[in-house]
């Protein structure tokens, strides 16, 4: 037989060890694996020799913007980083202008992102003020619901217990993940200074509200998502609730790698929501990934501005930051540097994410799942927010030093970017990926 392509060579993680074999691709599924020599004849051949050959990362926490926010960000930009990052599925939050809280706006960003996409791109709905006009012919096409109870997607929502649990309630009877935004401030808190604004977004904060959704959650049984984990408490706190299997958890590269003080704060480059914390709470949540599984997997919160709205004084600024091209790099490091195994990091960039969602045939090197794939090269480089395809372009990791980079992205079978530029243009690969039913 003659499959569509081989990559032939390339070095492989079983059983958390590095081995030397091709894997052969055929009508956009993984065909097989072969020792090199045996490959089956091929229409394309990739040499991957001292290239790592991985899953493409599955990023569950992005916001791409687009619509009436396309000077941030929109699907091209945003999945063409996307692709250039090592990630070959994101799924974009609701938070959008408009937001995701009708059939008509999922719509139109389904629309846009199918023929601009170069990876596979995911949907989130928000939950409307009146629940009961949740437009339950969203379900089919998302993966799951979100809240930001500190910041609700419509005005004047108020995150009480009695709607907390409507909430969950929702997400029980639709069968879907409530990803949680864990922040119990107020839309009327205004910070006047930079110390009010980490006293509002505190980690008191981020466990009374996390607190309040596991009190609620123990009579509905919904599976509840805590994005962003920042605090050390929050942690422990999502530990000890582990027995339930309903609760999954992540955490981003940068709550786990960088500190508040590592950053002057007196411009807007590592200002986010949740904010930055102590070494303490970094050190922590390395721990929580890769020792005590409180945390399920890493997503980027690639949450992009404009350059005028990140070079703000520090209060004017828009809370986020690219994290699209950082991901892949960054943990990659904590792998070669040993301080991440290679389990731990498969788990929590690629077959984590899937199981969260429940999106079959992603996330794991085997025969007859997705050929979404990427080759790696360990190489020493540094972070430059000049190089990003998003237009988001300010990185608080901006001349930190990696050890990998991208070389080939590959989704669905077909090559999508190699070597620093894209083989196809937007709209022809990619999915809008599904829950098993
Ligand atoms: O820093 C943040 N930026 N945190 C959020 O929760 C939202 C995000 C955004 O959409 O910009
Ligand atoms: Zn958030
Ligand atoms: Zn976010």
């Amino acid at each position: 037989m003659t499959v569509d392509l081989v990559l032939s060579n390339g070095i492989l993680i079983v059983n958390d060890r590095e081995t030397v074999q091709s894997v052969a691709i055929d009508r956009g599924k993984i065909q097989g694996f072969y020792k090199h020599g045996k490959e089956p004849d091929s229409r394309k051949t990739l040499d991957c020799r001292g290239l790592y050959i991985l899953p493409g990362l599955i990023d569950m926490h992005v916001h791409l913007r687009d619509l009436n926010q396309s000077d941030k960000e929109d699907y091209e930009s945003g999945t063409m980083a996307a692709a250039a990052g090592g990630i070959t599925t994101v799924v974009d939050m609701p938070n959008s202008d408009p937001p995701v809280l009708s059939r008509e706006v999922l719509d139109k960003k389904i629309k846009s992102a199918v023929s601009k996409r170069f990876v596979n791109v995911g949907f989130y709905a928000g939950i409307p003020k009146d629940i009961k006009s949740f437009e339950v012919s969203m379900v089919p096409d998302i993966l799951g619901l979100k809240v930001y109870p500190h910041s609700p997607l419509t005005k004047g929502t108020i995150y009480d217990k009695k709607r907390i649990q409507a909430c969950l309630g929702l997400a029980r009877k639709h069968n879907l993940p409530l990803l949680l935004h864990p922040d119990s401030s107020n839309r009327n808190d205004i910070a006047k200074n930079q110390e009010e604004f980490f006293h509002i977004h505190s980690c008191e904060s981020e466990l009374r509200s996390l607190q309040m959704f596991l009190d609620a959650k123990i009579e509905y049984e919904a599976r509840l998502h805590v994005c962003h984990v920042s605090c050390a408490a929050t942690a422990r706190l999502i530990l000890e609730h582990r027995a339930e299997h309903t609760l999954t958890a992540e955490v981003t590269p940068h709550h786990m790698l960088l500190s508040g003080g590592d950053f002057p704060h007196s411009d807007g480059r590592a200002k986010m929501l949740p904010p930055l914390r102590s070494p303490y709470d970094t050190k922590m949540l390395a721990q929580a990934l890769c020792q005590k599984c409180a945390i399920d997997c890493v997503a980027s919160d690639h949450a992009p501005h404009t350059t005028l709205e990140k070079n703000a004084p520090f209060l004017e600024a828009s809370s986020g930051i690219p994290g699209l091209e950082t991901l892949l790099p960054l943990m990659l490091t904590e792998v070669f540097e040993g301080r991440l195994s290679w389990i731990d990091f498969l788990r929590c960039c690629c077959s984590g994410p899937a199981a969260i969602l429940g999106i079959p045939n992603k996330g794991i090197l085997t025969e007859g799942y997705d050929a979404d794939i990427i080759l790696v090269r360990r190489q020493e480089r540094y972070i430059s927010g000049a190089e990003f395809f998003s237009k988001a372009k300010i990185t608080p990791f901006e001349g930190r030093h990696v050890l990998a980079r991208l070389i080939t992205t590959i989704v669905g079978g077909e090559i999508v970017y190699h070597d620093g530029s894209f083989i196809i243009g937007p709209g022809i690969v990619g999915r809008v990926p599904v829950r098993k039913s």
